[in-house]
């Protein structure tokens, strides 16, 4: 389904009733990649997905794609849709998302589902890496870029034996547009830090990390997990960064734990 937020038409899908849970994807990904989540959860709870600007079916306006830019269409999302709290579940890009919402309108927010992603600012180095990323895929098209970062995204267990993993998110990842992909890019480069913030999170938040990711690693989300004064940590077994792709079980099992704990 589209509707208009922010002066843009953004894709998004509404299914189940409940207490609602927005779940915001990661990059270069697009909404497709909760289709298991959506499955297991709906018939609990309402699954609101959506993809962000500049990916899947959503418009692509001029970037960058400011973090509390793609926060404030959640949140606009959100008023379209009649919701005025949620569970957000972002992952990785998600989870810069999701940080900035709670930032920006923490009342929008009943509890944070971190998965994947990370409290630092990118490094000097990193940035500069992103940045020459988004020009490659303007000049050359999103396949220049994605074989290389499905190596990251990955486990290494996947990418030697599971084919149609890493076919899955090969096919999420080529349905998105090159202008897209680097507004996306520019904008996480210049995301903030959010570890000081994390660490006044007072709502409910569950952490959860795949065991081989290789980009957000367990070590460096106990990191932070550790300071936020009302949150657990999952690690998924046998996962890499996408962990809803890799294990959609634990992941799916883990999230419906955490969800069971508000009221409905
Ligand atoms: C993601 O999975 O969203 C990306 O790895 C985020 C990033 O590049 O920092």
């Amino acid at each position: 389904m589209k509707t208009s937020v922010n002066g843009i038409s953004i894709n998004y899908r509404d299914e189940g009733r409940g207490i609602p849970v927005i779940l915001i994807h990661a990059f270069p990904m697009n909404q497709a990649m909760w289709d298991d989540q959506v499955l297991a959860l709906a018939p609990m709870c309402r699954m609101i997905t959506l993809d962000l600007r500049g990916f899947g079916a959503s418009d692509i306006p001029l970037g960058p794609y400011w973090m509390a830019l793609m926060a404030s269409d959640v949140r606009s999302l959100m008023a379209r849709l009649g919701v005025e709290q949620a569970v957000l579940v972002g992952l990785s890009m998600g989870g810069y998302v999701a940080m900035s919402l709670f930032r920006n309108f923490p009342d929008s927010v009943s509890g944070l589902v971190l998965a994947d992603t990370r409290a630092a600012a990118d490094t000097q180095d990193g940035r500069e890496r992103r940045l020459a990323s988004a020009e490659k895929a303007e000049h050359h098209g999103v396949e220049s870029i994605v074989d290389e970062m499905l190596q990251l995204l990955l486990s290494q267990t996947a990418i030697d034996t599971r084919p149609d993993v890493v076919n899955r998110a090969r096919q999420i990842a080529l349905q998105n547009r090159p202008e897209g992909v680097a507004a996306a890019q520019r904008g996480m480069a210049a995301r903030p830090d959010s570890t000081e913030m994390l660490a006044i999170v007072d709502r409910p938040a569950l952490v959860l990390v795949g065991s081989e990711d290789r980009l957000s690693t367990p070590e460096e989300t106990r990191g932070w997990q550790e300071r936020m004064p009302n949150s657990q940590l999952a690690i998924i077994q046998g996962a890499g960064h996408l962990s809803n792709i890799e294990q959609p079980e634990a992941f799916n099992s883990a999230l419906a734990d955490f969800i069971k704990t508000f009221p409905n």
